[in-house]
């Protein structure tokens, strides 16, 4: 395994440390996203830093167009690639760009990514195309995206969703990572609601499960750090 730092305050100043980010967007203590966003980390060998947005404050996109002397009615990071917000979305953003590798985890919640998930993929527009670049900052590094479920089905939307703003940035995705992961309910034996499904729900204490005992999960992950670590050989030999 590789060493990587753990930033409890958000980012870590020292960008040297920066070649693969991992993100975790489960608010949960060590929770099974973040091992498992961490075992593709530790996988590649390789200096990486794991960034928890619980830990961070990022407010979603304002969508704050405004009318510009010159150009009309824009948003103002389509002239320079830079989000006015001032929060701890600024100081993630000098690794994104230092960056070789991007893993990002999260977990379904309702059909949708969870929100501080989603609310970090939002602000990632702002690293998206801008009118004078060639193209946008963060084409061509590499994605993994991970969600840790309750149903399979549900954790392949959240993972396409965060593969969806990789595609959308012209980076490379090159694994989703879907895992079954804990869904407590201590209540489901006495709960009302549970008698109205028409299909009893698994074991009534709900299920506590580590992804990170299934030899399958391990597989993919060493896989996508295996990925990483050999394209990024590669980029450096050719310069
Ligand atoms: C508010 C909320 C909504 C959830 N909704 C879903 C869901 O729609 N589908 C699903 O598969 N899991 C759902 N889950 C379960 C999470 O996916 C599950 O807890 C996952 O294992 C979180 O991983 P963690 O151990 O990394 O925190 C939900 C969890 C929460 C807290």
């Amino acid at each position: 395994m590789g060493e990587f730092i753990v930033s409890p305050k958000c980012g870590n100043k020292n960008l040297d440390l920066v070649e693969i980010l991992g993100i975790s967007g489960s608010p949960v203590e060590n929770s099974n996203t973040d091992r498992l966003v961490k075992l593709v980390l530790g996988s590649t060998g390789l200096k990486s830093e794991f960034i928890k947005l619980s830990d961070c404050k990022i407010e979603p996109c304002n969508a704050c167009m405004v009318d510009d002397p010159k150009w009309g009615r824009i948003f103002p990071c389509q002239l320079d690639n830079q989000c006015i917000i001032q929060d701890d979305f600024q100081k993630i953003r000098p690794k994104l760009l230092e960056t070789d590798a991007l893993v990002i985890g999260g977990y379904p919640s309702y059909g949708f990514v969870d929100a501080r998930t989603k609310t970090f993929l939002e602000r990632l527009f702002a690293l998206d195309h801008c009118a004078f670049q060639e193209k946008p900052l963060m084409t061509g590094k590499l994605g993994v995206s991970i969600a840790v479920c309750n149903t399979i089905e549900d954790g392949k939307t959240a993972a396409g969703q965060i593969e969806h703003m990789f595609r959308n940035l012209r980076m490379i995705p090159i694994a989703k990572i879907v895992a079954k992961g804990s869904f407590p309910c201590r209540f489901r034996r006495e709960c009302r609601v549970r008698h109205l499904e028409p299909v009893p729900l698994a074991s009534p204490e709900g299920i506590i499960r580590d992804p990170l005992s299934d030899k399958e999960v391990i597989k993919e992950a060493q896989t996508a750090a295996r990925i990483i670590r050999e394209t990024l050989e590669v980029r450096r030999k050719k310069g």
